[in-house]
């Protein structure tokens, strides 16, 4: 069974995922760290993101692997962890770019369909789990919370590695997040009609949203 997870930045639906598949013992694929790999490589390698066609000739010959771990999903490139890297504070403006690259997009989708098939049953997060990765997934949740909320809690994140950041300047970058992922010419991030609302503007944390998704399962006669 394939359980498919989209939604808005900073929504909380990587900390629901994960812990949604520790609860059922499926196995769980972050996609968005197969992006950050990428953008990691390339920046490793004075590969410019924005060239799209240097970095569509790159990644054809690139193996990504995520590796669970006790510490939490690693990405490998070639067999080497970038997981620091792909996950550094100031790497975001690369990783829009490389998630951009059409051919990136149709390289990671396959290799996210084939981690989901050989895993059996997966949840798996992103952006367009539910409209490309796996259209016909069993279970289709669509996450997200009010705006405001979001760059709330990413400040909270932020603050400690940047003391100077405001509230306004996270709400506007978070807008321009959300922007951009809703206008990518492929993969773009969309509410499917057979996707489930989940909202965790009022939620405490990620135990409240796997509640609310299990109950959602058990509504569909899922045994969970
Ligand atoms: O979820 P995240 O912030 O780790 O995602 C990193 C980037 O990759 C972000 O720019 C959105 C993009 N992404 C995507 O386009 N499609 C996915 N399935 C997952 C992530």
């Amino acid at each position: 069974m394939i359980i498919a997870i989209d939604g808005t930045v900073a929504s909380g639906k990587s900390s629901a995922a994960k812990l949604l598949a520790q609860r059922l013992g499926y196995v769980y694929i972050n996609t968005g760290l197969m992006y950050r790999g990428v953008a990691a490589f390339c920046r490793r390698h004075g590969i410019s993101t924005n060239d799209s066609r240097a970095v569509a000739l790159h990644v054809k010959f690139l193996k990504v692997d995520l590796r669970n771990t006790a510490g939490g999903q690693r990405v490998l490139i070639n067999g080497n962890d970038l997981t620091e890297a792909a996950t550094a504070a100031d790497i975001g403006a690369y990783v829009s770019d490389i998630a951009d690259n059409k051919i990136v997009r149709e390289v990671l989708v396959r290799a996210q369909q084939r981690l989901g098939r050989l895993a059996g049953n997966a949840v798996l997060e992103g952006r367009d789990i539910g409209s490309v990765v796996f259209p016909d997934a069993e279970v289709k949740f669509f996450v997200t919370a009010d705006v405001c909320e979001r760059a709330r809690r990413r400040l909270a994140d932020d603050l400690p590695k940047n003391p100077g950041l405001t509230l306004a300047a996270v709400e506007e970058a978070t807008r321009a997040r959300d922007e951009r992922d809703r206008t990518r010419a492929v993969g773009a991030l969309v509410r499917m009609p057979d996707a489930i609302d989940i909202d965790t503007t009022h939620n405490r944390g990620p135990e409240q949203t796997v509640a609310q998704m299990l109950a959602a399962m058990r509504a569909m006669q899922f045994d969970v």
